[in-house]
């Protein structure tokens, strides 16, 4: 039986939000930038924050919010991960629990390995740290991005002491095969280093692409890695507050158990009660529409970037609702978000943010309705054509600026 991919709300809805999505640029741009999507949320996670608003429920998060025993069984369902519950931790956000394992595990100035273009706060969060980024870009294979993983090894034996891994890849959508984690791991061991693996997106792989939790890749992947992960992405719950940090082996859970009271105190009551909605199997239904939503607007976006933006060079993503598109051959600078935020009206995330490797890239969150989609893309090609038009007579900048 076919899923019927989940709908959008409408735009005037949308509009009424007040989070950073609607309320960065004039109702007139597009928000297609930070990572929030247009949906409504799974029935039983409102059901749960309803209940929880009228009893004033708004206090501390308990010392056993139920939080590990609903990831432990949606990762079972989802994934056929079996986690021990003692192996789980909360926190108030991914970052929050990356920051946390990177001052346990690597000591100030010491180097960790991250696989640019990534997620923007990757380089911030190392520096929050303490620690320096060692950048080991993605391999581009001409129809995908893999790890370089000679590249890591290198680094590693030269001294850097962690490698922060984004799985699935923000902002290219890769779902890196359980081969290459595995390798990974090895190369970790063999130089006594650790992974902390983000997967954060792992709710949102795309059913043609398996995802694969780090830690069940092998022995080596249990005793190198640690895994920090949420409902938000997925479930749209990012102002809430609430990510997991789970291990494997005895010396990391001790080294997770050791962490500051704090760490977990950060986690806001309705992230909490959210997530145990979410990872419940009753939003499993939610999850799967959603999935097929972002199936159709994947493959539909290929579509219109080929009929409004022929020459920019998209990949489809395995996960997630983020689009990396290479614009380049356009000549609207390194970094196109700004042109075509001024020119088109659609605010897309900037490619330089995620690393050199992004000049001349957008990143696009096509986690909305497939209406808003095509107009994006219709005012982005219309834009195309009248920079095209102009650059005989004048400069894109200058096209920009009689707007
Ligand atoms: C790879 C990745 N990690 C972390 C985050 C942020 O998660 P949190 O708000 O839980 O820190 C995002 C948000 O888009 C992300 O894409």
């Amino acid at each position: 039986m076919s899923i019927q991919p989940l709908d959008a709300l409408p735009l005037e809805t949308l509009r009424r939000r007040s989070s950073t999505k609607w309320r960065s640029f004039p109702h007139d741009v597009i928000p297609m930038f930070v990572a929030e999507i247009d949906f409504a949320l799974a029935e039983p996670i409102t059901r749960a924050l309803h209940e929880a608003v009228e009893l004033g429920d708004t206090g501390y998060t308990p010392p056993q919010p139920g939080v590990r025993e609903a990831f432990v069984g949606f990762a079972e369902r989802r994934w056929g991960w079996s986690v021990d519950p003692e192996r789980v931790r909360w926190t108030g956000d991914v970052m929050m629990g990356v920051v946390e394992l990177l001052r346990a595990t690597v000591a100030p100035g010491e180097r960790v390995v991250v696989n640019p273009p990534v997620y923007p706060p990757f380089f911030d969060t190392v520096a929050e740290a303490g620690a320096v980024v060692e950048e080991v870009p993605l391999l581009d294979t001409g129809d995908g991005w893999q790890l370089d993983l000679a590249g890591i090894e290198a680094a590693l034996a030269a001294g850097a002491r962690a490698v922060l891994l984004c799985n699935p890849h923000n902002p290219t959508g890769t779902v890196f095969p359980r081969e290459a984690l595995r390798e990974l791991a090895a190369i970790a061991a063999r130089h006594g280093a650790v992974v902390i693996s983000d997967e954060i997106h792992g709710p949102l792989a795309s059913s043609d692409t398996p995802f694969t939790p780090f830690l069940t890749v092998s022995a080596d992947a249990e005793a190198v890695g640690y895994v920090v992960t949420s409902a938000s992405k997925a479930y749209n719950l990012a102002g809430l507050k609430c990510a997991v940090i789970v291990t494997a082996s005895e010396a990391h859970a001790r080294i997770v158990q050791a962490l500051p009271w704090e760490v977990e105190w950060r986690t806001g009551l309705f992230g909490a009660i959210s997530a145990v909605a979410a990872f419940s199997s009753e939003s499993d239904a939610w999850l799967d529409a959603l999935l097929a939503r972002l199936d159709a607007n994947r493959r539909l976006l290929a579509d219109l970037l080929a009929e409004h933006l022929p020459r920019a060079r998209y990949r489809l993503p395995e996960a997630g609702f983020l689009a990396w598109i290479d614009v380049s051959a356009y000549g609207w600078g390194d970094d196109p978000a700004d042109p075509i935020r001024e020119g088109a009206g659609v605010a897309l995330h900037h490619g330089p943010f995620f690393g050199s490797q992004g000049r001349g890239h957008v990143r696009l969150n096509f986690g909305c309705g497939p209406d808003v989609l095509r107009e994006a893309l219709q005012r982005i090609g219309a834009f195309a054509r009248e920079a095209a038009a102009a650059s005989s007579a004048g400069t894109v900048a200058e096209l920009v600026s009689r707007r």
